[in-house]
């Protein structure tokens, strides 16, 4: 399938099927995630996989995960992030960001659904999941079987802002 029609396809999911994501398209999701590209390459991500009951219990308390049988959570470790010298912004999001959307593109690709939580008590999940100091919690991917209609490939016609509305050329001074 063509990237544009991939991406196109993705649509967040929030009714997952009680089905089991298997361990081999779980690697390949993770194997996605591994590849992207971070900041100096740095790879400052620590990446927290849960599906056991419990596990699930738990995130549950943090966010609201839709009976997802799966989540991702994505960490920066701070200690390993790069900081542009410059003005000393710190790129763990950006890389979180990047690493969450190959493996939700990846998931995608693999029949599977998902959907990309930021919505979430990071307090609770620090202490439920007992996080070292240095990382934070940035993005949850939640991945499962999709239940329910796909939405429609077709629907960023209306569902997006238009190029004209987003992209300049050259400067921002609009004609
Ligand atoms: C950074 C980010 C944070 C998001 N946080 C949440 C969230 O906490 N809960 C949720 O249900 N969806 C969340 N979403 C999903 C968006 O609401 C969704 O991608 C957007 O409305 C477009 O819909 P679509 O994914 O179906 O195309 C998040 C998406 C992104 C990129």
């Amino acid at each position: 399938m063509e990237f544009l029609d991939l991406a196109k396809k993705r649509y967040s999911v929030r009714n997952y099927m009680d089905k089991k994501v298997d361990e081999e398209l779980l690697m390949k999701i993770l194997e996605a995630g591994r590849v992207a590209p971070t900041a100096k390459n740095y790879q400052p991500q620590k990446l927290l996989v849960v599906q056991s009951r419990e596990g699930l219990e738990k995130l549950g308390k943090c966010a609201r995960i839709y009976d997802a049988p799966l989540a991702i959570v994505v960490c920066a470790d701070h200690e390993k992030t790069w900081v542009r010298p410059l003005d000393n912004k710190d790129f763990g999001d950006v890389d979180a960001s990047i690493i969450t959307d190959h493996m939700m593109l990846q998931a995608t690709e693999l029949g599977l659904g998902s959907v990309w939580v930021c919505y979430f008590k990071s307090d609770v999940l620090r202490e439920e999941f007992e996080l070292p100091k240095n990382l934070e919690p940035i993005n949850i991917l939640l991945l499962g079987y999709a239940a329910g209609d796909a939405k429609d490939p077709d629907r960023h016609g209306v569902e997006r802002k238009s190029l004209e509305e987003t992209v300049f050329y050259e400067n921002f001074k609009q004609e």
